[in-house]
């Protein structure tokens, strides 16, 4: 197989963002500290940033450090001349208020501006994203939640907050998210979005078969192809539920996600989710059994080995591929240890799918790596290996190829 780097297709998932523009503007929170690593991961990722401060941002952290990272002037007087309030947030690609402090929502929720970042967000033409920190009293108060809800309905995109310690010494509501998060929200905004307006459902991770309250059945999926799928149709714009098995991984941002044990808890799940869905991808590596005769109490060793009975579980991607108004695509995978693409072709006839991700059983689970072939009834076609990211983006790029097509021949 032609070994993945070797396509020329961009990974979202490693989004460039040379070219990008950035305006990031400091208000004066204890978190404004955050604010520099959130500059030094923009403009490692290729993104110009150009960095405003209010005069309360600047006693907790100095221009000077801003300038270093961000390699140009900082802003901080609004009287200085070559009137930045209407630079800053003009041909810049967004506008991002990190930390954006109760403040800073109440004044722009009510169009104030009466200093240079006040000024900046309200002459703003280009996206405006605020990632809110504050004591959780000030974030739950009611006049906060009216400002943002006020910011949201004028466009704004919120990020965050999270809960979690907090500087006060409190823990609650209220703490900035990390600048990882706060960049990926960023990529997302500034990424195309050739799903937009589409609802992406994608199953992914194990099941759980439960035994009796403590042991159960499962497998080894880790829900990384899964995630990093929800996470790339997410970056295309699209509308994504991501309905998981029990896995460790962080929901990707912006990915609306439904916990799940068991096979039949996932297909009500996804029978919830699906009804207006455009594209349903099942990655899950589903129990073909789950157990007829779970225990409701902790089964003692005293009682002998324990005689359990199997049942079939429900075929989730076939039910849905049979649903009289289902998503116009449907995706599944096929984790084959031999004969891999005669069994992918297999699959896709028995589930009536539009396309089945075949891949390697044994080398696909566990790892961070994946190499599949994407078949449908016309192609096959192999890719990888390459990282799990990689192939999300792949899968992405094809479906947005395959939904246009389907318009093609609608129109
Ligand atoms: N799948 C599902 N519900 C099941 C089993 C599988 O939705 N009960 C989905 C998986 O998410 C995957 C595809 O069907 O997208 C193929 O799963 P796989 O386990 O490889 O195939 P099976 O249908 O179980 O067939 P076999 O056990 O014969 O390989």
């Amino acid at each position: 197989m032609a070994r993945a780097d070797q396509d020329a297709a961009p990974a979202l998932a490693d989004m460039d963002l040379s070219g990008k523009s950035i305006t990031l503007a400091v208000t004066g929170g204890i978190a404004a500290y955050k604010a520099c690593e959130i500059v030094r991961l923009l403009t490692g990722s290729g993104a110009s940033v150009r960095v405003a401060m209010t005069q309360a941002a600047t006693r907790f952290v100095g221009a000077l450090t801003f300038e270093a990272l961000s390699g140009g002037p900082v802003y901080v007087d609004q009287f200085s001349g070559g009137m930045p309030h209407l630079a800053l947030g003009r041909g810049c690609d967004l506008l991002l208020v990190a930390p954006a402090t109760a403040d800073i929502l109440a004044k722009a929720a009510s169009g104030i501006a009466d200093d240079l970042v006040s000024s900046v967000i309200l002459a703003a033409q280009c996206p405006v994203a605020f990632a809110p920190a504050m004591n959780s009293a000030m974030w739950e108060n009611p006049a906060t939640q009216r400002n943002v809800r006020t910011l949201a309905g004028d466009g704004a995109a919120i990020l965050g907050p999270a809960s979690g310690p907090l500087a006060c010494g409190t823990s609650g509501s209220g703490r900035m998210l990390e600048p990882g998060e706060i960049v990926e929200h960023c990529r997302c905004l500034l990424s195309p979005k050739p799903l937009a307006g589409k609802k992406v459902v994608v199953t992914a991770g194990p099941t759980y078969e439960a035994i009796d309250p403590v042991r159960g059945i499962t497998n080894r999926s880790s829900g990384k192809q899964g995630y990093a799928i929800a996470r790339s149709a997410r970056l295309a714009g699209a509308d994504v539920t991501l309905i998981s098995g029990p896995t460790a991984l962080p929901c990707p941002a912006g990915v609306r996600r439904i916990p799940v044990q068991s096979a039949a808890e996932m297909l009500d799940a996804v029978l919830g989710s699906v009804k207006d869905a455009d594209i349903f991808i099942a990655v899950a590596a589903v129990a073909d059994w789950g157990i007829e005769n779970p225990c409701a109490e902790k089964i003692k060793k005293s009682s002998g080995a324990p005689e359990i009975r199997f049942r079939r579980n429900p075929d989730i991607l076939g039910t849905v591929c049979a649903l009289g108004e289902r998503p116009a695509l449907c995706v599944g995978f096929a984790a084959e240890t031999q004969d891999i693409l005669r069994y992918a072709q297999d699959k896709l006839r028995a589930k009536g799918a539009d396309m089945i991700v075949a891949n390697g059983a044994r080398s696909a689970i566990q790892s961070d790596e994946n190499e599949v072939i994407f078949v449908t009834r016309e192609s096959a076609e192999p890719f990888g290996p390459a990282a799990k990211e990689r192939v999300a983006d792949r899968l992405i790029e094809r479906i947005i190829q395959l939904t246009e097509r389907s318009q093609e021949i609608q129109a």
